[in-house]
């Protein structure tokens, strides 16, 4: 297999908290209708709530888009009152699991230990994990920026196999970018995604560190993710509030598409 085809571009939309089953199904609708060029070099994710997931999946119909959830429980199974596991969201069609999140760590204390046993469940369920990494403005200011990726994914992706971490997807969200409008700049995306890069190649393999795809997240909109698409080292961007306008995600689609082809061609 040719490695360098099977890693798309990702557009990935968070949708957090957010929509009906309804709007949820509106929005998959008008998104199909307004990619006019599908392409097998940009992938959408769309990770949505668990109450919607099931409609989400049955509704998509473009390879270039698939669905994933926000979170999931560590176990497969068992008495875990309101816990979803990962074959259940196998079973409903999710390709993709989000685990560690800046705000599941917030508001639900959740560690790097905690995250690592979220993943590997993923990956025990053939599902791709979408590890959320990043500093906070403290932590930036102090210099510790760098330090934190480290730790975060010596944890993270601890006891993963080289296979594994070529298919996880790694979210660099820097804390004090999310939801604030503040994005980080190229250069600041640029040396935390080569700096993660290298760390994957030191903790696996020349080859993991080139299959993973690294993705930033934090305040991209429709009006400025052209300037993060110069990142060297960028594979994929993450939208949150912009994303839940379909036509402003559409317009970060079509952005990225365009990036893509410009750099193949
Ligand atoms: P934002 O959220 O785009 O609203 O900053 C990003 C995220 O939390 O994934």
């Amino acid at each position: 297999m040719e490695p360098q085809k099977e890693k798309r571009f990702i557009v990935l939309a968070n949708w957090k908290m957010h929509k009906t089953l309804a709007e949820s199904i509106d929005y998959v609708k008008a998104l199909h209708e307004g990619l006019q060029t599908p392409g097998d070099r940009v992938e959408i994710i769309l990770c949505v709530p668990f109450t919607m997931l099931g409609a989400v999946s049955r509704e998509v119909t473009s390879s270039m888009v698939s669905v994933g959830g926000q979170d999931v429980h560590d176990r497969d199974w068992g008495a875990f009152t309101g816990e979803i596991s990962a074959p259940m969201l196998a079973d409903v069609g999710a390709a993709y699991g989000m685990v560690g999140h800046s705000e599941r760590r917030k508001y639900s204390s959740e560690t790097d230990e905690v995250v690592n046993a979220k993943a590997r469940a993923l990956h025990r369920a053939g599902i791709v994990p979408i590890v959320c990494i990043g500093e906070t403005i403290d932590e930036r200011k102090r210099g510790l920026t760098l330090n934190k990726l480290e730790r975060q994914a010596m944890v993270c992706f601890d006891g993963f196999s080289g296979d594994e971490m070529e298919r996880t997807v790694i979210l660099y969200e820097p804390i004090w970018a999310i939801g604030t409008g503040h994005i980080a700049t190229a250069e600041q995306a640029g040396e935390a995604h080569g700096f993660i890069r290298r760390m994957i190649e030191r903790l696996f393999s020349g080859k993991a560190a080139s299959m993973t795809r690294i993705v930033y997240g934090g305040s991209v909109k429709h009006k400025n993710v052209s300037d993060m698409l110069k990142v060297k080292d960028i594979d994929g961007v993450g939208v949150g509030s912009d994303s839940l306008d379909v036509e402003n995600f559409l317009g970060i689609v079509e952005r990225c598409t365009e990036a893509v082809s410009m750099k193949i061609s």
